[in-house]
């Protein structure tokens, strides 16, 4: 048998581990809270401001929203009971890509269970080990995963640097690949910054490259009535959105072309051998895609908090990561000192996650403070000032 394996205790290995995350500061554990609204939770007891959660717009206690999504239940039942190609395609599964297909101005729309599952299946349905994947250096670990599973060769250029794209393209169409995909996400969701969606197209097509693109975190802010950066952009070959961010919901979907979505819904295993998503998800997806278009006035509200909280954070001496989403991560660098502030924010009662290796680079570690249209300015300047005085003493 093999030398790693202790004969008396098998598990030693996540003994070991897990021993080995405590030390270095690394242990994650789960937390459970209580979400009194969009911006408030209870944990242990305590009542908390809520600046970790991806509800942008608050959508997530809606009551049109909420009452939507009790409605499909009522008439639809708890769960959709099979796969999409089994009987689990209900009319609402293919009302809603058809709807999510028109307000992006896209040939088709494709639902996933989870953004996570489709970066993890989708990939490795495109490229196999006689292609090649460049990535950003920054991506999600679900497209990391995603290409690891695909067994392609793939390398990572610089952080939104295009130029160094480039480079790798060039070399790269020399070389003997089956196909090459550029992958990498709309607005980073550790950084908060954008990719140049523009260039990335010009270079996708210049290098005929196949192009997916992650939406995740620009969809209900960005773009022409919150739809996104890719929205009634033509030349992405698929661009993934998913509803359990600025929708306040669950799940996944992708645009795409009709001739793509064929192809994945007879090549794509994470969305061929799992159950469709449950009525009552589809019932408030449904409701916050007709909610998200009149929302123009909290979008501008939420950015414009946006800036000046970064501005009031630079002037306090913070490192802030220049972002323009509600994303604004707040570089600490040390691990241990990064939990010390969100621990002081805690007692304070503000819940702001700290965010560590591996999830971000070494020595990067930081909060990431996220903003929802439903902080009002007492709670952001509330923020501010236990930052000020973190930061004075
Ligand atoms: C950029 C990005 N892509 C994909 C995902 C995964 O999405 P989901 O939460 O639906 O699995 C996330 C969320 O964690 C994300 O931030």
């Amino acid at each position: 048998m093999n030398s790693d394996i202790n004969q008396n205790n098998k598990l030693e290995f996540v003994e070991r581990e897990l021993q080995e995350r405590e030390k270095n500061n690394y242990l994650r554990q789960l937390n459970p809270i209580y979400p009194k609204d969009a911006i408030t939770i209870v944990k242990n007891g305590k009542t908390l401001i809520n600046f970790s959660s991806n509800d942008y717009l608050g959508l997530s206690k809606h009551p049109k929203i909420i009452a939507a999504s009790q409605d499909y239940l009522n008439q639809y039942g708890t769960g959709a009971t099979a796969s999409r190609l089994v009987t689990g395609t209900y009319d609402i599964h293919e009302k809603l890509e058809e709807k999510i297909a028109k307000l992006c101005n896209k040939e088709a729309a494709l639902l996933f269970n989870t953004g996570f599952q489709a970066n993890t299946t989708i990939i490795p349905s495109l490229v196999n080990k006689k292609s090649l994947v460049l990535c950003d250096r920054l991506v999600h670990n679900s497209i990391l995963q995603g290409i690891l599973l695909s067994k392609a060769q793939w390398k990572r250029y610089q952080h939104n640097d295009l130029g160094h794209l480039e480079t790798l393209l060039k070399k790269a169409v020399s070389q003997d690949y089956n196909r090459i995909l550029i992958v990498t996400e709309t607005v980073f969701s550790m950084e908060g910054d954008q990719s140049d969606v523009d260039t990335l197209i010009q270079l996708s097509q210049q290098y005929n490259t196949l192009l997916y693109l992650d939406d995740a975190h620009a969809l209900g802010i960005m773009g022409e009535k919150g739809m996104g950066l890719i929205a009634n952009k033509s030349g992405i070959d698929i661009s993934l959105g998913t509803f359990g961010k600025a929708l306040g919901s669950f799940g996944a979907f992708i645009t795409t072309s009709k001739l793509m979505r064929d192809y994945l819904i007879n090549c794509c295993p994470g969305f061929i051998y799992t159950t469709a998503l449950p009525p009552a998800v589809i019932g408030s997806i449904d409701a916050a895609f007709d909610t998200i278009p009149s929302l123009d006035k909290e979008r501008k509200y939420l950015l414009q908090q946006v800036d000046y909280v970064q501005n009031k954070l630079i002037n306090l001496g913070y490192k802030v990561a220049s972002s323009k989403s509600p994303i604004i991560p707040v570089i600490i660098g040390n691990d241990k000192k990064t939990l010390e502030l969100s621990q002081y924010l805690e007692k304070n009662g503000i819940i702001a996650t700290a965010i560590r290796p591996p999830t971000v680079p070494r020595n990067t570690a930081r909060i990431r403070f996220v903003l929802s249209s439903q902080h009002q300015p007492e709670h952001i300047n509330y923020l501010i000032h236990l930052l000020k005085q973190y930061h004075e003493s």
